[in-house]
């Protein structure tokens, strides 16, 4: 489906019925990255998974930055009249959900924060970005998928998953190159979202792969121990992609949280 905002056509898919779910995702990948979790979670919630712009169905539409990728996703509820979602965002998904809840924290009903960071760049990973953005110019969308591969997935998924490396090779190469520079321009400009962590206070679940290197398990413990009554859970096996890499135990640990969330049993302030 396409809601027609102002600025932007924004993609998603609106699946299964009960409490709303949205699914943000990280770089250089779409909506289609999370569909082991609407698939097994429809059943019993409704689950929103949305293309930021440039990515996936959403066609790229400048200005990008992260809080113009929050205001499309509050866009998106407002077209569905859905109030207040539980956001699941992994990586730049989370940079996305960190400014949801500083734009439009009355629709945040809950937070799962996947394999990602509250701090600002370093200086290496901002001199990467800008060879990323030529990459893209030049190469484009495949070069981009070949160099973020090794980095996006754990060691056990690319020596034993071909079919997940396949997965997400087609994805990255899916993408467009409008959509891959801006969103790399709107993570170098994104403001660090350190001092939002102590403001959260819906319930929250961090996730990190135990083989993540781009966000490793240090950032999310680094989350936990910042955002009050957050819970933790490290998965094994898996790396920055913990939600494609290992689905059922992600579906586990997000589907245990969602029922407390529900039953208000989720910790939180
Ligand atoms: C992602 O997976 O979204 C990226 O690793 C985020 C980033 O480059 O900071």
């Amino acid at each position: 489906m396409i809601a027609r905002l102002e600025g932007a056509d924004i993609a998603y898919d609106d699946i299964g019925r009960g409490e709303p779910v949205v699914f943000l995702h990280g770089f250089a990948l779409d909506r289609t990255m999370w569909a082991a979790q609407t698939t097994g979670l429809a059943g019993h919630y409704r689950c929103i998974a949305v293309d930021a712009r440039g990515f996936g169905q959403s066609p790229p539409a400048a200005p990008f930055s992260i809080d113009r990728y929050a205001d499309d996703v509050a866009g998106v509820l407002d077209g569905l009249v859905v109030e207040r979602a539980v956001i699941v965002g992994l990586s730049m998904g989370g940079y996305v959900a960190f400014a949801l809840w500083r734009r439009h924290p009355g629709r945040v009903r809950g937070l799962v924060l996947a394999d990602t960071r509250a701090t600002v760049d370093p200086p290496d990973t901002r001199e990467r970005r800008r060879e990323l953005m030529d990459v893209a110019r030049t190469v484009g969308p495949r070069g981009v998928a070949e160099r973020q591969i090794v980095g996006v997935l754990g060691k056990t998924t690319r020596e034993r998953r071909p079919d997940i490396v396949e997965t997400v090779r087609g994805i990255m190469t899916r993408a467009s190159v409008d959509g891959i520079v801006g969103a790399l321009d709107a993570m170098l400009g994104r403001p660090d979202s350190t001092p939002t962590l102590a403001t959260i206070a819906v319930p929250t679940l961090v996730i990190a792969g135990d083989e993540d290197v781009i966000t490793p398990a240090k950032d999310a413990r680094a989350l936990h121990a910042a955002i009050p009554g957050s819970r933790l859970e490290i998965l094994a096996g898996a790396g920055h992609l913990s939600s494609i890499e290992r689905p059922a135990a992600f579906n586990a640990v997000l589907s245990e949280f969602l029922h407390a969330v529900e039953s208000g049993t989720a910790g939180s302030v």
